[in-house]
């Protein structure tokens, strides 16, 4: 069963034993192999969750304009740091700064997103919405295998929250983000 929510949390998952298993190896091919896999899942998991999930949230939540906000500009600090690694030798010193500084910002990320806005989204969602959403989340993940096609660029917060609202306001367009297909339920 494809609820978006254990989809989510699926990648965490990964996340965490990912970064722990670049602890277990100083053998720069295997560091390799490992971050070309873990980078690309922390962007395109950030965002999967921008086109499908938070769009959501911020139509059903409880408290979800304070959670997306939260949520983008982590989303941010977590791509800075994807980033800033791409630029070092994988294995240097500033390479695992990179990669300390992503692991600081994801784990504070996941937590907040476990805590407060996956929870907000079961208690406000049927079953069967979050597995449609969850089919459309996988969709966007073999979309753009290895994060190619993404846009990649930093979100300013209040201009993503503000773009989805205006979108799903009364009489705003509502077709893009996979909002439209949604309405109703
Ligand atoms: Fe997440
Ligand atoms: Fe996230």
């Amino acid at each position: 069963m494809a609820d978006i929510t254990q989809l989510i949390l699926d990648d965490h998952e990964t996340f965490r034993r990912e970064f722990a298993a670049l602890d277990g190896t100083d053998e720069p091919e295997q560091l390799h192999e490992i971050w070309e896999h873990l980078g690309a899942l922390l962007e395109t998991h950030a965002a999967a969750e921008e086109a499908i999930f938070y769009p959501q949230l911020l139509r059903r939540g409880d408290d979800p304009e304070a959670e997306t906000l939260d949520a983008i500009g982590d989303h941010n600090e977590i791509r800075d740091g994807v980033r800033e690694a791409g630029r070092y030798p994988v294995g240097s010193p500033p390479w695992w700064d990179a990669v300390r500084k992503t692991r600081g910002a994801n784990s504070e990320h996941m937590a907040e997103e476990e805590d407060d806005a996956l929870p907000d989204f079961r208690r406000n969602t049927p079953l069967s919405v979050r597995v449609d959403l969850g089919h459309q989340f996988l969709k966007f993940k073999t979309d753009h295998p290895d994060a190619r096609g993404l846009d990649t660029r930093d979100k300013d917060p209040h201009g993503y929250v503000g773009a989805v609202q205006a979108r799903i306001s009364p009489g705003g367009e509502s077709g893009s983000l996979g909002i439209g297909s949604l309405k109703g339920r």
